[in-house]
């Protein structure tokens, strides 16, 4: 199949009223799991690269490798840049081939946060770049309260932003966080729903390991089109990685944990995507 756009992955999950499983890429291995799950599902997938995971691994080497690997998937590929607050590094990322990037202009005032993605989506349009937006703060479930209303996404500032700034999705603070929640997330689905019948544009759950699976079908059915996860897919390598390793004191065991670690991954990708696809 291809590199697609983010649009075209929206509107698959649209047609379909379902969601596009957006899992982060931490390395190699991770990225390969992606597109083999969605391979396997037979759905398209957004592979997306967190500002700091690009930072390490370089904009030019990361663009070059998702490219080929999306190049010769079966299945649609999305390739994104996750929660960049650096407008001139999104723009460089667009330039550079990205299918779509986060700005995270949610720690900005409304006014601030609103100009600035307005300016990114005119740029990143010529480009051939989508943008996905943020309002209302998603922070962290280790240290930030997720269940804080006045951190939450304000329905009516959403349509105002959807409508003013042309971005191709929004993501939504609904009581969502990153990370391992400490208590059981408590979705704000009245608040959730409000905001898509005044924005009308696809929604971003970010936060996505964690949510049970029933609060996932009510978001889907509400309007949420993507769905992000990370800290997921970091604990399947993980305990891949301490299993194999554990047994290898001379440290030669690192290939086959390399790929079981991705296997696990695939496992874990292949049981969102079946969940957000509401097969
Ligand atoms: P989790 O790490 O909590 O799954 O969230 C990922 C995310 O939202 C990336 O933007």
């Amino acid at each position: 199949m291809s590199i697609a756009s983010l649009t075209d992955a929206l509107q698959w999950a649209e047609r379909r009223n379902c969601a596009v499983g957006a899992f982060n890429v931490w390395n190699w291995e991770s990225a390969m799991a992606i597109i083999e799950g969605a391979e396997e599902e037979g759905v398209p997938v957004i592979a997306m690269v967190y500002a700091g995971v690009l930072e390490r691994m370089g904009l030019e080497e990361s663009v070059s490798f998702l490219r080929a690997a999306a190049q010769k998937a079966a299945v649609p590929v999305v390739i994104h840049l996750d929660h960049s607050s650096d407008e001139h590094k999104a723009i460089q990322c667009a330039a550079a081939g990205f299918s779509s990037v986060m700005y995270d202009g949610s720690q900005l005032p409304f006014d601030e946060n609103l100009d600035k993605t307005k300016e990114l989506v005119e740029k990143a349009s010529i480009l051939d770049c989508d943008v996905e937006g943020e309002l209302g703060q998603v922070g962290s479930a280790a240290t930030d309260d997720y269940f804080d209303p006045a951190a939450m996404t304000v329905p009516g500032d959403a349509a105002e932003f959807a409508a003013r700034s042309g971005v191709t999705a929004l993501a939504v603070a609904i009581g969502n966080a990153h990370g391992l929640y400490r208590e059981e997330p408590h979705l704000d689905f009245p608040r959730l729903e409000e905001i898509r019948n005044r924005s009308g544009v696809p929604l971003v759950l970010h936060g996505g390991t964690g949510i049970p699976d029933r609060d996932i079908r009510r978001a889907i059915a509400l309007g949420v089109r993507k769905i992000n996860v990370g800290t997921e897919i970091v604990l399947a390598m993980q305990r891949a990685f301490a299993e194999q390793m554990r047994g290898s004191p001379d440290g030669w065991n690192f290939l086959e944990a390399s790929t079981a670690a991705r296997k696990e991954v695939k496992t874990v990708v292949r049981n969102r995507i079946s969940l957000f696809a509401m097969k």
